[in-house]
């Protein structure tokens, strides 16, 4: 049976699933830190196995960051990425009763783009608003 538990961040699954998506982990104490930091998360079992996470970060009110969307491969193309930004969605909207003016982005993966889009997210270009930038 799937289910999905709000802020349930453990940080060994968390590493797991950065393994099973090929992002490789951070070091345990850092995954841990980033957790605590974590404004709002959500993670996604089939009975007790975890294979799904997404998380938000950011400063609760103006802006929020969508982060770490991983389903491990064996299920993926099952909808589990879309259970997951639903419910991160929920959690915006919610703050957007309080902030409407609220700034969500997501930094998607490339070839990623068409997974947020379905979620009403737009290329910052398409927007007129520049491109995204990453410090290196
Ligand atoms: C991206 C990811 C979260 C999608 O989760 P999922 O459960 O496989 O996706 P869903 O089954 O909910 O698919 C929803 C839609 O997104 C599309 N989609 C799924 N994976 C996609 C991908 N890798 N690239 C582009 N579009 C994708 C699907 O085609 C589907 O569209 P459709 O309704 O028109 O068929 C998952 O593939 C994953 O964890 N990948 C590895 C980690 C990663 O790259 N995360 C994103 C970082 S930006």
């Amino acid at each position: 049976m799937i289910s999905i538990k709000e802020n349930n961040n453990n940080v060994k699954e968390f590493n797991l699933l950065y393994d099973k998506v090929g992002w490789g982990h951070w070091d345990e104490n850092i995954s841990q830190k980033a957790l605590d930091n974590t404004f709002y998360s959500v993670t996604v079992y089939d009975n007790e196995k975890v294979i799904g996470y997404g998380r938000i970060i950011g400063d609760t009110i103006c802006f929020l960051y969508i982060q770490d969307i991983m389903v491990i491969p064996e299920y993926q193309s099952n909808k589990i990425g879309t259970m997951i930004m639903n419910k991160l969605l929920d959690k915006i909207n919610d703050i957007k009763k309080e902030n409407p003016s609220l700034k969500v982005y997501v930094g998607a993966s490339k070839n990623k783009e068409h997974f947020y889009e379905k979620f009403g997210f737009v290329k910052r270009v398409d927007a007129n608003l520049g491109y995204g930038m990453i410090l290196k």
